[in-house]
């Protein structure tokens, strides 16, 4: 049985806290597409993690961790979270060596390209995903698997800086010295080597255990399907999980969206109920809403139900969750987007371009406290109505409304 959980806005929805809740009912939790430019805080015992690469089941001891072959591997972050996290955890982390391998030139292509972008700029992470992603598509790319015989990789690589010398030139990047880069792919494969295998006949193996795809980033960053080109590099819905992990999509059992009470969006691109003003403001910093990768302020704004109910239909949602609705408490009025205003008329559905949208708003009451209500008779009934408006809206049970950081301040209904 294989459950996912997705992200339906443009990240950070905190599907760390569902992926936590319900990781000890999972044997083995699979990454499936992006990378380190992923990044959720965990607390272990009272010890903090930041997680980038290491799926969630880290959390539980008896789960297996997959990063699958969707996912763009930087070796050095990944050893580096191996080391933070305590090297038991290899006993129990596989990686695909289908996997694409993120270099440090991926890295500094990145870096210049944003910079030259000026205030085109995507805003990326500057993780080296974008360039990973692609030279994967044009089929120039490193695999995992390529650790095991590193003369060739390296014959590999010298005809790959030799070909793209221009381009890197005019980037203004200096192609690595091939005895370091040597030494750097050698550390690799002795210190994560033995974890790569191959993850698609090993999730075969194993379908008889209850296994869980977490997303990384969300639905409107999706590479197709997201505000393109304001996007990441990869397919960030249900789908792409499957693509890159290997299980066929009969397999999949239930899907679980999570999105936040109201909205935010890190890097630049279209946000149609983006709140430049004082409530923006006060939704930063009640919802705390700084990036863990980068420490970026989050853009803020109110919940967008046309948005969601584009992630949820794309998704093929089962049930939603809804997090963070205490960082609303004590607002007079709350504001929902309900349509988007385009050129004069008004459209209910998600339009492939999100430039020049207005969004078109209906307001409700607010409430006072929600914070760390456990049970849904015990939230304020204005809070409820909220909840309730959504759920109608985008035709997707909410099964869980979070209240506070604690994993205890869930609403499961
Ligand atoms: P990239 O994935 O680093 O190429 O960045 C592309 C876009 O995706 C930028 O707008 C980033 O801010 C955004 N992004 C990438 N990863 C995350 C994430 O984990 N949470 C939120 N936004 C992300």
């Amino acid at each position: 049985m294989v459950d996912l959980i997705v992200g339906l806005q443009w990240g950070d929805e905190g599907k760390g806290k569902i992926v936590d809740l319900s990781a000890k009912n999972y044997d083995v939790v699979i990454r499936s597409q992006g990378g380190h430019n992923a990044g959720h805080t965990v607390v272990v015992d009272g010890k903090k993690y930041a997680l980038h690469l290491l799926p969630s089941g880290v959390l539980n001891p008896n789960a297996v961790n997959v990063i699958g072959n969707g996912v763009v591997v930087y070796p050095k972050q990944l050893i580096k979270e191996i080391k933070n996290f305590g090297e038991e955890i290899k006993s129990k982390l596989l990686i695909s060596d289908k996997a694409h391998m993120i270099l440090d030139h991926h890295i500094a292509i990145d870096q210049a390209r944003e910079k030259l972008r000026g205030k085109n700029a995507i805003g990326t992470t500057g993780r080296g995903i974008g360039p990973a992603y692609a030279d994967k598509i044009a089929r120039v790319g490193v695999r995992m698997g390529e650790l095991k015989n590193i003369g060739k990789l390296l014959e590999k690589l010298a005809a790959y800086y030799e070909m793209n010398k221009e381009y890197f030139r005019y980037l203004d990047i200096k192609t690595p010295d091939m005895n370091e880069l040597k030494e750097e792919l050698n550390y690799y494969k002795e210190e994560i080597g033995c974890l790569i295998t191959n993850t698609t006949q090993y999730l075969w193996d194993n379908m008889d255990k209850n296994m869980l795809l977490e997303g990384a980033q969300a639905t409107l960053l999706d590479i197709d399907h997201g505000t393109y080109p304001y996007v990441t590099s990869s397919n960030t819905i249900a789908s792409g999980a499957l693509t890159g992990s290997g299980i066929a999509p009969k397999n999949l059992n239930k899907v679980t969206g999570i999105a936040k009470a109201y909205t935010t969006r890190v890097g630049n691109g279209p946000f149609p109920t983006e709140d430049l003003g004082k409530t923006g403001d006060r939704i930063r910093k009640q919802g705390g809403e700084f990036g863990t990768t980068t420490g970026r302020p989050r853009r803020c704004g109110w919940f967008d139900v046309v948005a969601a109910k584009y992630a949820v239909t794309l998704n093929g949602c089962d049930e939603v969750a809804i997090m963070k609705l205490d960082v609303l408490d004590g607002f007079e009025k709350i504001k929902v987007c309900v349509g988007y205003e385009i050129n004069g008329s008004e459209i209910d559905y998600f339009p492939s371009e999100l430039e020049n949208v207005k969004p078109v708003y209906v307001e409700l009451d607010g409430w006072d406290k929600s914070i760390n209500v456990t049970e849904w008779k015990d939230l304020p009934q204005n809070a409820q109505k909220y909840i309730e408006f959504i759920e109608e809206k985008i035709g997707t049970k909410i099964k869980y409304v979070s209240t506070g950081a604690d994993r205890n301040a869930t609403i499961i209904r």
